[in-house]
C-alpha cells in the first residue's frame, strides 16, 4: 500500500533522542525544546517561540493569550480542522463560522469584513454582536493546507474592531506572505508538529509573535503558571510544555525544513502535471499573495461529476493506494450545528468533492507514476459512468 502521508525519520532524530536519554533529559527542560524555539522562531521571522505539546494546546494557550474569555466569540473559518473550534470552547468561549474564499481556501476578507459590519455594534469601545449580546474577542484565520491567509486584509479588518488575530498556521511553518515570511504576520501564530505534518515532533505545537507581553504571557500558562522555583502558582495554568524527546525530534526535522517543504511542493506539482488533462477534476488552490508549503497533495472533483469520495478511496484501496476525503466542515460537526455562522457557499460546495492523494515527503518517482496510473484510471471510469446516468 502506497501510505497518504508518513513522517521522514532520516536525519538526525534518532542521534538527538539518543543524546535525550544519554543526559537524561527526557522531560520539559532541555536543550532541544530551547533550540527548536529558536529555529521555529527564525523562520517566522518572529523574536519569540513558545514550545508546546500539541498544535490544539499551543492555540489553546494562544487564546487565551490574546484575551478570549469565558462567554466570548471566536471568529473562525468553517472550513477547518474541529481542533481549531475546540480550542475556542476549552476557552469557555463559542466559534462564530465564516466562509472561506475559492483562491486559497482560507478566511474569506470579504465576507469577515461584512459580517463584522452587519452582526457587530461597539459598546464601551469593545466589539459585541448585535442580536448575541457576545463579546467578540478574536479572529482566527486557518492556513489551510500551508497556504497564508490574506492576513493583512484580515489584520486591517479586525484593526478597526479592536481585534487580535490569532493564525492556526498547524501546517504552514515555512509558509511564505508577500515574498516574506508568514509566521510574523498575526498577533500570535499557532504551529502543529503533528505526525501528520511535514515537520513532526511526533506531537507538539509551537506559538510565535514578536509581542513580549503575549509570548511571557503564553510560556507562563502553558507552564502550570508557576511562579519561580517553588510551589508557588499564580492562575489557573496548564500543563501544556512540550518534552525535551518531542523537540529532539522536532529539532532534526526542522534542519531539512526547506528539503521537505520542497519536496511536498514536487508532489504538488507531480499531481498537476500528470493528472490536469483529466475532464471534470481540478487541483487545490495556491494563492496569489503567498507561498504554500503544500502540507497536501491531491484533485477536487467538478460538483457535476456527482462523485463520492468515499468510493473513489475505496477503489483507490483496492489497487494499493491510500487516499482521504479532507476536513468536514465544523458547522456540520455535531458539537457546532448552532454556532453562529455566515452565509457558506464555498465551504458546503467544496468539501466533499476533495480527495487526498499520497503525499509523503520521501515518495519515490515509481510510487508517484503508480499513483497517477491508478488514479487516471479510477477518476475516468467514474467521471464517465456518472455522467451517462
Ligand atoms: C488547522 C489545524 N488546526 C489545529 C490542529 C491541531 O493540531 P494538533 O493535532 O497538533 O493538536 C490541526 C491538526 O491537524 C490542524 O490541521
Amino acid at each position: 500500500m502506497i501510505p497518504l502521508a508518513v513522517p521522514d525519520l532520516n536525519g538526525n532524530e534518532r542521534k538527538y533522542l539518543n543524546e535525550c536519554i544519554d543526559s537524561t533529559f527526557v522531560s520539559s527542560v532541555g536543550q532541544f525544546v530551547v533550540r527548536l524555539e529558536e529555529m521555529v522562531s527564525a523562520v517566522s521571522g518572529t523574536a519569540y517561540a513558545v514550545a508546546t505539546s500539541a498544535g490544539t494546546t499551543a492555540l489553546h494557550t494562544a487564546l487565551l493569550s490574546a484575551g478570549v474569555q469565558r462567554d466570548d466569540m471566536v471568529i473562525i473559518p468553517s472550513y477547518t480542522f474541529i481542533a481549531t473550534a475546540n480550542a475556542v470552547s476549552h476557552c469557555g468561549a463559542i466559534p462564530w463560522c465564516i466562509d472561506i474564499d475559492e483562491a486559497s481556501w482560507t478566511m474569506s476578507a470579504d465576507i469577515l469584513e461584512d459580517e463584522l459590519e452587519r452582526k457587530v455594534v461597539m459598546i464601551d469601545g469593545k466589539p459585541y454582536h448585535s442580536a448575541l449580546r457576545r463579546r467578540i474577542a478574536a479572529v482566527v484565520p486557518v492556513y489551510t493546507l500551508g497556504n497564508p491567509a490574506d492576513i493583512d486584509r484580515i489584520k486591517e479588518i479586525a484593526s478597526r474592531y479592536g481585534l487580535p488575530v490569532v493564525a492556526d498556521a498547524a501546517a504552514a511553518v515555512g509558509a511564505e506572505y508577500k515574498h516574506d515570511k508568514a509566521g510574523k504576520y498575526a498577533d500570535i501564530t499557532v504551529y502543529s508538529f503533528n505526525g501528520n505534518k511535514t515537520v513532526t515532533c511526533g506531537g507538539g505545537g509551537a506559538i510565535v509573535s514578536n509581542d513580549k507581553e503575549l509570548i511571557d504571557r503564553a510560556k507562563h500558562l502553558s507552564t502550570t503558571a508557576r511562579v519561580g522555583a517553588d510551589y508557588d502558582f499564580d492562575m489557573v495554568g496548564y500543563n501544556y510544555r512540550m518534552t525535551n524527546i518531542q523537540a529532539a525530534v522536532g529539532c532534526a526535522q526542522m534542519e531539512r525544513l526547506h528539503e521537505l517543504i520542497s519536496h511536498k511542493r514536487r508532489i504538488r506539482q507531480y499531481y498537476r502535471n500528470s493528472l490536469s488533462d483529466i475532464k471534470g477534476i481540478c487541483f487545490f488552490p495556491e494563492p496569489e499573495w503567498g507561498e504554500s508549503t503544500c502540507w497536501f497533495s491531491g484533485i477536487v472533483f467538478d460538483r457535476d461529476c456527482n462523485i463520492k469520495i468515499k468510493e473513489v478511496c475505496e477503489k483507490l484501496k483496492a489497487e494499493g493506494i491510500e487516499s482521504r476525503p479532507f476536513w468536514k466542515p465544523v458547522h456540520l460537526q455535531l458539537p457546532y450545528q448552532n454556532v453562529e455562522k455566515s452565509t457558506l457557499q464555498v465551504t458546503e460546495s467544496i468539501w466533499n468533492r476533495i480527495l487526498t492523494l499520497p503525499c509523503s515527503t520521501g515518495i519515490t518517482t515509481e510510487e508517484l507514476q503508480q499513483t497517477v496510473k491508478s488514479v487516471r484510471q479510477v477518476c475516468t471510469e467514474m467521471i464517465q459512468n456518472n455522467h451517462k446516468k
